[in-house]
C-alpha cells in the first residue's frame, strides 16, 4: 500500500563524526540507487538539549548539508534540506504528542542519558524528542529509516505512535479513504558491522558529539595528522590480536578498533584478524591509520570546499525543503481531515 521511502536525519550539533559517517550517512548515499531518500538536517532536535549559539548553529546546517553532498547524495533525484523550513514536523509531532503516552517517553534511554540526574531541569522539549522524530519520518510516511543502533528505541516508539493513530482513527481514516492505515510502520535499517562506534578513550561508551574529549572521536573534518594522532592514542590493552573474532569478545576497545577496520574496508571482523591475527596494536593501528585517512580525508576536503561556497548550501537547502514541503503538506492535509481539524 505504501511506496518505499528512505528518510534518516543527522543532528546540527558540531563535531560529525566517524560514528555518524559508519552508522548513518554512509548508507545514505548508497540507498540512492534503491530507494527516493529524503535526508534531513534536523535543526528542531538541535535545540532541545541546550541553548545553541546560533551563528554556530547556522554553520552547522550547512556543515551537516555539505557532509551529505560530500559523501554523495545527489540533492535533484533526492531531497536534502532542514527541518525548521517546513513546519509540517513541528505541526505533526504536535498531534504526536497528543498520541503518545507519558509512559513510553518515560521508558526512553536517551532521554535518560542526556537528562541525567537533573531530570526536573531538562526541557519538555528533551522529553518530547521521539514525537518530533516520529512526524520527521512520518510526515514523509517513509517505510525504512537507516541509523545506528542507538536510535532502535526511538524508531520502535514510531511505530508505536503510527500504530495507535491507526487504530484510534480507523473509521476515519477508511471513511477518508485512505484504506486501512493511514501511516506506515517504518523499519530500521541498521546495516554493517560498526553500528554502533564506540569511544576511542572508553570502550563502553558510544562514540558521540557531545564526549567532552578530543581523542574520543575522530571528526569527519579532521586532517590526517588528527587522524593518526587519535588512532595512535586510542586506549587498547596490551594483548596482541587474537586471530578469530571469539577472542575479541571481551576486549571492548581491540573489537571497535577492528569492527571500524572492517567496516571501511568492506571487509568481516573475522577477514581483518585473519590477516593481523597476532599483531601488536602498534601494527594494527597504523594500518587503521591509513585506510582511515584514505576513506575520509577526501570528504573532508570535499566538505571544505563546499563551505567555502555557501550560497550553493543554502540553495540545495531551499530546494529541498520547497520539494520536502510538498509532500510533507499531502500529509498534513490527510492527517487534518481525519483528526477532525
Ligand atoms: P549523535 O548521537 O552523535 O548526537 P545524531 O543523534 O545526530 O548524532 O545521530 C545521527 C546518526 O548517527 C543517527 O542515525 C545515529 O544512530 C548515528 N550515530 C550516532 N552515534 C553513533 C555511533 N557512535 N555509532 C554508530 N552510529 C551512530
Ligand atoms: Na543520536
Amino acid at each position: 500500500q505504501f511506496k518505499e521511502l528512505v528518510f534518516s536525519g543527522v543532528q546540527p550539533t558540531g563535531n560529525l563524526h566517524l560514528g555518524n559517517y559508519l552508522g548513518a550517512i554512509r548508507q545514505f548515499a548508497a540507498l540512492q540507487n534503491s530507494y527516493n531518500c529524503v535526508y534531513c538536517v534536523v535543526d528542531l532536535h538541535a535545540i532541545t538539549a541546550k541553548r545553541q549559539d546560533p551563528k554556530e548553529l547556522r554553520h552547522q546546517i550547512r556543515e551537516v548539508t555539505a557532509a551529505f553532498l560530500a559523501t554523495g547524495i545527489d540533492p535533484k533525484n533526492h531531497i536534502i534540506f532542514n527541518q525548521s523550513q517546513v513546519p509540517e514536523h513541528a505541526e505533526l509531532a504536535w498531534v504526536f504528542n497528543c498520541v503518545a503516552r507519558m509512559g513510553w517517553l518515560s521508558r526512553m534511554t536517551q532521554f535518560k542519558d542526556k537528562a541525567g540526574k537533573d531530570r526536573e531541569n531538562a526541557s519538555v522539549g528533551l522529553f518530547a524528542y521521539p514525537s518530533l522524530m516520529a512526524a520527521d519520518i512520518l510526515v514523509y510516511r517513509a517505510t525504512h529509516v537507516p541509523v545506528g543502533e542507538d536510535q532502535k528505541q526511538h524508531l520502535e516508539l514510531t511505530r508505536d505512535i503510527a500504530q495507535k493513530f491507526n487504530n484510534d482513527w480507523a473509521e476515519d481514516i477508511a471513511a477518508q479513504g485512505f484504506g486501512d492505515m493511514f501511516f506506515p510502520l517504518p523499519e530500521p535499517l541498521i546495516q554493517g558491522t560498526a553500528t554502533r562506534v564506540m569511544s576511542l578513550r572508553d570502550g563502553s561508551k558510544k562514540m558521540s558529539k557531545s564526549d567532552p574529549s578530543d581523542y574520543s572521536r575522530i571528526n569527519l573534518t579532521d586532517d590526517a595528522d588528527a587522524i593518526a594522532t587519535k588512532i595512535r592514542k586510542a586506549k587498547t590493552d596490551p594483548e596482541p590480536l587474537p586471530s578469530e573474532a571469539k577472542g575479541i569478545e571481551t576486549r571492548p576497545e581491540a573489537e571497535n578498533l577492528v569492527s571500524i577496520y572492517a567496516t571501511l574496508t568492506d571487509t568481516s571482523i573475522d577477514a581483518v584478524l585473519k590477516e593481523f591475527g597476532g599483531a601488536q596494536f602498534s601494527t594494527f593501528k597504523s594500518a587503521l591509520a591509513d585506510v582511515a585517512v584514505n576513506k575520509l580525508a577526501p570528504i573532508a576536503s570535499e566538505m571544505r570546499r563546499l563551505m567555502d561556497d555557501t550560497a550553493y548550501i543554502d540553495q540545495v537547502l531551499a530546494e529541498g525543503s520547497g520539494k520536502a514541503r510538498v509532500l510533507a503538506t499531502e500529509t498534513m492535509n490527510g492527517v487534518k481531515d481525519i483528526v477532525g481539524l
